[in-house]
């Protein structure tokens, strides 16, 4: 089994997390960007080339105002404080999303961290932002149309956010809950799928690396049949 080339993530379970320390969900959030840096680092050891992490979704928008606002806070500072090491460790930034309505501050930080480590080439990090399946392929559908292109499933590709970006072989979800909740519909039809029943705060490296191990002895065939059959 050749080792994955890209695994997507579903960091969910902060806010419970908080509540249960007997803190507040922000609590939780502020929490998760530890574990953000430690399966970075991880995917690095593992030579994963690309780590997609879902860090805000088109539901999003739902949540109370306070709760929004902290995660804009801090992905801002995340943005401020991690650049150096994501400049050291080689690390490319990409967001999948539209983040045109986010906070003027924010957007430009984004724009700049993006820019800034676009030439980095050790591993490419994901962070999808104000990301929604349903609303990536309608956005797919509608350029092709507006280009006079063909509707098939190259085209398609090509105008996600995805573009040139493998699907991924692995996709985990954190938080004890059996769910997709619009992300990567498209791109995860043969991912093999991880629900774990931690809270993404006690999600760690030695988990990530469970999951590594037993990716590999998964036979995967696709619909096909495999020698085994
Ligand atoms: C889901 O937990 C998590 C989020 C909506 C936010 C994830 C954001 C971070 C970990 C911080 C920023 C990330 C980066 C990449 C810098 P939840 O709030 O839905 O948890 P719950 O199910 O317990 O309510």
């Amino acid at each position: 089994m050749t080792p994955p080339k890209h695994v997507a993530i579903i960091m969910d379970g902060n806010g419970r997390w908080g509540i249960r320390k007997k803190k507040s969900r922000n609590y939780g959030h502020k929490k998760g960007i530890e574990t953000v840096d430690k399966i970075i680092s991880a995917a690095i050891y593992k030579k994963i080339n690309y780590l997609t992490l879902f860090a805000f979704s088109t539901e999003n928008w739902k949540r109370p105002k306070n709760e929004v606002e902290y995660l804009f806070k801090l992905l801002n500072y995340y943005i401020n404080h991690e650049i150096k090491n994501l400049l050291k460790k080689q690390i490319k930034i990409k967001i999948l999303g539209n983040i045109n309505q986010f906070p003027f501050k924010l957007k430009s930080n984004i724009r700049k961290i993006e820019r800034l480590t676009k030439n980095n080439n050790n591993i490419q990090v994901n962070i999808a932002l104000n990301y929604g399946s349903r609303q990536e392929i309608l956005m797919a559908i509608k350029k092709i149309f507006k280009k006079h292109l063909k509707i098939n499933k190259t085209n398609l590709e090509k105008n996600l956010y995805t573009s040139n970006i493998p699907d991924p072989e692995i996709l985990i979800r954190t938080g004890d809950t059996n769910r997709i909740s619009n992300f990567l519909l498209w791109q995860c039809i043969y991912s093999e799928i991880f629900f774990e029943k931690k809270m993404w705060p006690d999600f760690n490296e030695k988990d990530f690396y469970r999951i590594l191990k037993k990716y590999k002895r998964i036979d995967r065939n696709f619909g096909g049949l495999n020698e085994r059959n």
